[in-house]
């Protein structure tokens, strides 16, 4: 890696305020493929994943606008945000009273926008930066996992895991657009908004983001 992560965020964002979450600001990029692009320079790396962390994805939109309606859900409590992302919903929960937010993503990027957009906003969002799913669930209140029915592989090792969190007594929030892997028959939905997102990730610059919590089973 030639710069920091840090840097790296910082060269290819901008500060600028969340469509529909005015209260929040977050690095963002405008376009995606010559930021991957860029990414994949940076780590030398063709396979580098798509820098989710630059875009504030449906599904955490979604979370956001639930957590501004509904802030009791996280008020005075702890809670942990998988698949952060550049850190909205993290940001969101701190933003709605949440005691203490941890945050967790696999990207390196990820940790850096994270912090770099909890500081924009004055909050602190703590961070693991590895994959969490082989661990324990963590001793926390609720978890929030934003969009992260994408791709296959990975939905078969998240809902075990929020499965686990949800048999502990946890409350699970999913935000999601009606993505192709969303367990719908182990979510209730709790609400539903209209947010802005953008062609450059999505068919349309509009979706429909959903929030669930997760059932307990049994
Ligand atoms: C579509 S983005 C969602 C980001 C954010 N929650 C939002 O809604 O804006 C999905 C995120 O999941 C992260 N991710 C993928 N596999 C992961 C894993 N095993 N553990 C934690 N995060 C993971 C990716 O790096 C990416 O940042």
């Amino acid at each position: 890696m030639a710069t920091s992560p840090r840097a790296f965020v910082l060269r290819h964002t901008r500060l600028r305020l969340v469509p529909g979450l005015e209260e929040i600001r977050l690095h963002l990029a405008d376009a995606v493929l010559p930021l991957w692009h860029a990414v994949q320079i940076e780590t030398a790396d063709p396979d580098a994943p798509l820098p989710f962390w630059a875009f504030a994805w449906a599904g955490g939109l979604a979370i956001g606008r639930y957590l501004r309606e509904h802030p009791e859900a996280v008020a005075g409590r702890r809670v942990f945000d998988l698949a952060s992302g550049s850190g909205l919903c993290a940001i969101a929960a701190m933003h709605a009273g949440a005691s203490v937010v941890t945050g967790a993503d696999i990207d390196r990027f990820a940790a850096a926008a994270t912090a770099l957009n909890a500081r924009a906003n004055g909050r602190r969002v703590a961070f693991a930066r590895r994959d969490v799913l082989d661990e324990e669930v963590p001793d926390v209140d609720v978890v929030l996992a934003g969009d992260c029915w994408y791709e296959g592989q990975l939905a078969e090792r998240v809902l075990p895991w929020l499965k686990r969190a949800r048999a502990q007594g946890i409350d699970v929030l999913v935000g999601d657009p009606g993505r192709r892997y969303l367990p719908t028959e182990e979510l209730s939905e709790l609400a539903s908004f209209e947010v802005r997102t953008t062609t450059e990730l999505e068919d349309l610059d509009h979706k429909q983001g959903r929030v669930y919590a997760l059932r307990q089973s049994g």
